[in-house]
């Protein structure tokens, strides 16, 4: 059996990319994965192209696979930066042997016939939401809903790799479910680039569906337990989704409020759609109507033209809010984005300074949560197997929990009393 080598970057979706590939892959020749890349006979990097660091790592990992791989070995550069920046990366690395886009991902068993392959359309194509079956972790089950993103944040590069906004079928969505609880999940994890706005953009179809309603059919489905989503944006979080959120007891209890910055002004630079009041009332109407809800939250500091000013609104909303979870970045300028064009672009030792004072007092806040955790009880979903006799889930309300077990625990809910807390885990034992 032929070899396969996959290295997964960035967010959820490319890891949902990635084994959506495998199914392609498989569906035509089995593939055994590997760590090993020496054994490879297929390397696949599928790159994230969020911010820039990554990007010029990926130049320096293709000339390290190069040296170490077999000499047959085929390398493909997949997800957004083969998007972005299509043959350039075949001119600048010529022992990579196709560069496939995040949007054209169904094409992988065409391009690894053909040398110097590059297919980086990200115009919709029907083909590119309907996959074989594969699922790296029987347990963990991630479901695409939505492909692309329409709206034009001004530091973000993601409408650009992975193109317009394409709302996918409920009934597909629905079928993709059911085949992951079949398998053994009791959880999903829902995924698109603005999971809310869910229903507005439909293609060859009169559905009418919107997130609401999608969440309402999803929680009939038989066997499934638990479901989360990723990412919802702040500005389609309306009344009648949080109280579908609140309500719903198959609805985790754990939301992702992308903030991006507290500052009103530089959040119409950036084109977000709503104010810093906006955002810490929609955070208000999570807690009131559901009090046990965790809340996290990407930030960017050091975005052009940010002031002393603008960043106390940033450390104001984090004080309101005091977000479970925090995914902090300095401003990073990407090509294909307005703000790459603005011309205050703030120094690095700024931006530096503030990042370093935002995970500070973050920290801080998470440690009075964690703390407060101590001795309290949660239902955990196990769904995976980690060293030292240890089984990993995660509660209801998205923490981390390790506890002693085994395989026995996999695919379970159970009750589990925290006996240990740390900033990123929780340590327990099963009660019941
Ligand atoms: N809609 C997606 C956003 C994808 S990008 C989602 O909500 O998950 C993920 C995060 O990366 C963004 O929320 C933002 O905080 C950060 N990010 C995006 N572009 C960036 C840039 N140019 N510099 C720094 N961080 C950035
Ligand atoms: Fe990027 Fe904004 Fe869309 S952060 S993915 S352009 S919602």
């Amino acid at each position: 059996m032929k070899k396969l080598y996959i290295e997964t970057l960035g967010c959820a979706m490319n890891v949902r990319d990635s084994e959506h590939m495998i199914a392609e892959l498989n569906s035509k020749e089995p593939y055994e994965l590997t760590e090993e890349l020496n054994e490879a006979d297929l390397i696949i990097i599928n790159t994230c192209s969020v911010r820039e660091k990554p990007v010029s790592k990926l130049f320096s990992e293709i000339g390290i696979f190069n040296k170490y791989k077999k000499e047959s070995a085929k390398i493909g550069v997949t997800g957004c930066t083969a998007s972005h920046l299509g043959k350039e990366i075949i001119k600048r690395a010529p022992s990579v042997d196709f560069v496939l886009g995040a949007r054209n991902i169904s094409k992988i068993t065409q391009v690894i016939e053909q040398r110097h392959a590059v297919e980086i359309d990200i115009n919709h194509d029907d083909s590119t939401y309907a996959f074989g079956e594969y699922r790296t972790n029987p347990f963990k089950s991630m479901v695409n809903i939505s492909m692309g993103c329409d709206k034009s944040c001004t530091f973000c590069i993601v409408p650009a790799t992975r193109g317009d906004e394409v709302s996918i079928p409920s009934d597909l969505i629905l079928g993709e479910i059911a085949k992951g609880v079949k398998s053994g999940a009791k959880e999903v994890m829902l995924l698109g680039q603005n999971v809310n706005n869910y229903g507005k953009h439909f293609t060859a179809n009169d559905e009418s569906t919107n997130f609401t309603q999608l969440l309402q059919k999803i929680s009939k489905i038989d066997g499934l337990e638990r479901i989360r989503f990723t990412s919802p944006h702040p500005l389609h979080m309306d009344d009648e989704f949080l109280e579908e959120f609140a309500n719903n007891p198959k609805i985790c209890k754990q939301i992702h409020v992308p903030l991006q910055s507290g500052s009103t002004s530089l959040l119409k630079a950036m084109r977000r759609g709503y104010s810093k009041e906006w955002f810490i009332n929609r955070c208000e109407k999570i807690r009131t109507l559901c009090p046990k809800a965790t809340i996290s939250t990407d930030i960017i500091v050091g975005f052009p033209n940010e002031s002393e000013e603008d960043f106390a609104d940033t450390m104001d909303v984090l004080e309101k809010v005091r977000f479970e979870q925090l995914f902090s970045f300095k401003y990073s300028p990407r090509p294909h984005t307005a703000a790459a064009e603005f011309k205050e672009q703030i120094p690095n030792e700024v931006a530096g300074a503030r990042l370093t004072k935002l995970q500070a007092r973050h920290t801080e806040i998470l440690d009075e949560i964690m703390e407060a955790q101590m001795g309290v009880e949660h239902k955990v979903y196990f769904d995976e197997l980690k060293a030292g006799g240890k089984v990993s889930g995660r509660s209801d309300d998205g923490k981390l929990f390790f506890v002693e077990g085994s395989e026995e625990l996999l695919g379970k809910i159970v009750n589990v009393k925290v006996t240990k807390v740390s900033r990123g885990a929780l340590e327990g034992i099963v009660s019941a």
